[in-house]
């Protein structure tokens, strides 16, 4: 497990972490707990309820990958879903390739795959001040298969943690600090290279992609992701939309 007293020392000052050996989800958790200091971190060695995007489950079994959700109380640049989402994955791909020197890809928007397979995924969550249109806290969830674990009929076929893929094993602690270090670094610099990075990364750009939509499916080019982490896509019909939210999936 974890331990709370190890990990704050290898990260900022601004974060603050807490253990728990079971939660039904992070996300949850410190979704009923935006009050808490901004830089609070929930991690759970194992998660029983782990949610992911549009209601989907997402499996989260003990000791094998890391569940941590962070709070956030943004007024900068980074202050949005999409930024703080790239932000997330850009942070996680650094941290993955400097502990195990495997590079993976960002399947716009929320995931993080190597070879093909699903090894993480970022599940971001807002609180709006109460009868105002602005944001109180940010909470980011983000999901890690770390040690392998035989997947579940379920995911099996598209999900895979990162020792699957090579022979070196580290604590999970060792990851989620540099993880962390890595997004603290984004988070206060407003970094102008991130973009660049996440583009580089991304597994969509130059691709013919299908948006996946509840009512409807639509095949589109992926030109761009703009400025704003926002999906630019070219329709068969010539016109241009920008996505900044939505299931898409890509032909390889
Ligand atoms: C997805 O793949 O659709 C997003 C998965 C996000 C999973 C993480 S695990 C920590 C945090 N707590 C949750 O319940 N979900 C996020």
């Amino acid at each position: 497990m974890i331990r709370a007293m190890q990990l704050q020392k290898e990260i900022p000052s601004f974060y603050h972490v807490h253990c728990f050996e079971q939660l039904g989800s992070t996300n949850t958790w410190l979704m009923e707990h935006t009050d808490m200091e901004e830089g609070t971190v929930i991690i759970a060695d194992e998660q029983t309820g782990g949610k992911g995007r549009n209601g989907r489950h997402y499996h989260s079994p003990k000791g094998s990958g890391i569940y941590l959700s962070l709070l956030l109380k943004p007024d900068g640049a980074l202050h949005d879903v999409l930024s703080l989402t790239a932000a997330t994955a850009v942070a996680c791909l650094k941290a993955i390739e400097e502990v195990y020197g495997l590079a993976c890809s960002i399947k716009w928007l929320n995931d993080i795959l190597y070879e093909g397979k699903k090894i993480s995924g970022i599940l971001c969550e807002g609180k709006m001040m109460a009868g105002k249109d602005v944001m109180q806290a940010m909470v980011v969830g983000i999901g890690i298969n770390v040690h392998s674990f035989e997947k579940p009929e379920e995911i099996a076929g598209i999900a895979a943690s990162v020792e699957d893929f090579t022979d070196i094993q580290k604590p999970r602690q060792l990851l989620v600090a540099r993880f962390l270090t890595y997004f603290y670094d984004l988070y206060m610099s407003d970094d102008s290279s991130m973009h660049a990075f996440y583009k580089s990364h991304s597994l969509v750009l130059d691709k013919v992609i299908t948006v996946i939509r509840e009512d409807e499916r639509y095949m589109g080019y992926a030109q761009d992701i703009d400025e704003q982490y926002r999906l630019v896509l070219r329709r068969e019909d010539g016109t241009y939309e920008s996505l900044s939210s939505g299931e898409i999936s890509i032909r390889l």
